[in-house]
Parts: C-alpha cells; sequence; structure tokens
C-alpha cells in the first residue's frame, strides 16, 4: 500500500467519525470453518497509516479461529445521525502477543511488506496491542481474565469469583498476574480493505459510491445507481 496515495474513501470515513463520535460500532462478518457467515458487533479503535482498520477481540473468541481458516471478512457500518453505511469487504488477521502470532503471514495477509511501513515491524505492532489495552475501559479489560467466552457456565468457576474491573497495570505482583494473564488474550483484528461501498441516505436521490482496491495499490472509483 506504500507505493499508493491515501485512499479516496479514508478521509470521507474520518471526516463521518469527526462529526459522528459516538457512531464506533459496526456488524463485523467471518466465515465459520463449515464457511458460513458469522456476524457480530465489534468497536472501531482506529485506522493505521497504511489505512488497515483496527477492533480488537479476545483470542478464546470466534473470530480468531475464523479468521486464522479464512481471511475474508465484510463490515457494515451504518452511521445514524449523517445516515451513511460503509460496507467494506477485505482480508483480516488477528495479531495477538508476539509468541502467538505468525507475523510474516500476518503482513501477507494484510498485503504489507517486513519493515517497509511502520506496520510492516512486529513492534508497532506490540506497542498498538499495549496502547489499545491501556485505552479500554477496565471493565472490558476484566473480561479478558475471566473463563474462556463460549465456555459452558456449570464448567467454569463461579461468577462471584471472576474480577469485574483490573487496571492496565500493576505494582502489586499478585493483581500484575491477573493483568498479564488478561493481556495474553487480548488481540488486535487488522482489516485490509479490498473494496469499500459508500451509500448516502440524506441526498435525495441517494448516492452510492464504490471503490476497489487494484493491484498496484491504487483505488479505483466507481458511482453506480443506489
Ligand atoms: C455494541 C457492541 C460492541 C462490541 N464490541 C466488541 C469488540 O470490539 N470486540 C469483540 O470481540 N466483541 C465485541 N462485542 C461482542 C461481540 O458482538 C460478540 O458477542 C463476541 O465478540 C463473540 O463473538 P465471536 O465468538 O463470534 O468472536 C460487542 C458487542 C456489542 C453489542
Amino acid at each position: 500500500m506504500s507505493n499508493s496515495s491515501k485512499p479516496q474513501w479514508v478521509p470521507l470515513l474520518e471526516q463521518q467519525l469527526k462529526e459522528n463520535p459516538k457512531s464506533t460500532t459496526y456488524a463485523f462478518s467471518t466465515l465459520s470453518k463449515e464457511g458460513n457467515p458469522k456476524v457480530r458487533y465489534v468497536i472501531h479503535r482506529g485506522i493505521t497509516p497504511s489505512s488497515l482498520l483496527l477492533t480488537t477481540t479476545d483470542t478464546r473468541m470466534g473470530k480468531p479461529e475464523h479468521l486464522a481458516h479464512s481471511p475474508t471478512i465484510e463490515l457494515a457500518w451504518w452511521i445514524e445521525s449523517t445516515n451513511v453505511q460503509f460496507r467494506i469487504t477485505g482480508q483480516a488477521v488477528t495479531i495477538a502477543s508476539g509468541a502467538e502470532t505468525d507475523f510474516d503471514k500476518a503482513l501477507h495477509v494484510l498485503g504489507l511488506k517486513a519493515g517497509q511501513e511502520e506496520e510492516g515491524k512486529a513492534e508497532w505492532w506490540e506497542n498498538e496491542r499495549k496502547k489499545l489495552w491501556e485505552g479500554v475501559s477496565g471493565h472490558l479489560r476484566a473480561g479478558f481474565g475471566r473463563p474462556p467466552p463460549g465456555k459452558k457456565l456449570d464448567e467454569v468457576e463461579s461468577s462471584d469469583k471472576w474480577p469485574e474491573t483490573i487496571p492496565a497495570k500493576s505494582d502489586e505482583p499478585d493483581e500484575q498476574k491477573t493483568i498479564d494473564y488478561a493481556f495474553s488474550h487480548f488481540a488486535i483484528i487488522a482489516i485490509a480493505p479490498q473494496a469499500v461501498e459508500f451509500l448516502e441516505l440524506k441526498p435525495i436521490p441517494n448516492r452510492r459510491t464504490q471503490w476497489r482496491r487494484q493491484a498496484d495499490g491504487s483505488w479505483d472509483e466507481l458511482k453506480v445507481a443506489p
């Protein structure tokens, strides 16, 4: 992506988010091992210098398993007050702690070259993972220290023992152990868009614009009937 300027849809999305700072949630769809679509809401956590979209997850959830099997994703993002929708199709990977991540494979899926872009370095991702960990609430962090999501409730320890909130770091060794355990499950999902569709429902007639990433990294724009 380094050989091309910023895709045209990026400043549009950034402008929409500036106007609608609360619209951070989109429906994110992966494919199960059996090839079935699986959709759920996630929270947008940022756009990288190479125009990758970031969200976060627990490594023990379904998304990482799906992405390891098939990186093909689609997301739909409705921004309510301006009444626009972004539909983004692309490839995504889970980037967890260094030890757990096949970094070369991740770069390949994302179309990045090792060391060239900022995101081509493993340290960039570990630093980003730390920043995101520090940026989420203590309640959200606590989720990563709880029993594996999806496990039968009667097979896990009673919920009165689950941590309610945990800090990003601690000077107290026992608390730091809990934090390390939780942080080991905290992962970034990086999304490399390949096609973006922008639907504007406010203007009459409505407008629909599509961009598609070309082999050379540039983006083609096409306006279609809504
Ligand atoms: C508003 C909202 C925001 C959410 N944000 C996230 C998120 O950023 N990351 C995440 O893994 N799950 C998030 N969830 C929970 C997911 O929708 C889903 O229940 C969970 O990730 C397990 O899905 P999976 O096993 O298919 O991965 C959110 C749910 C809601 C309703």
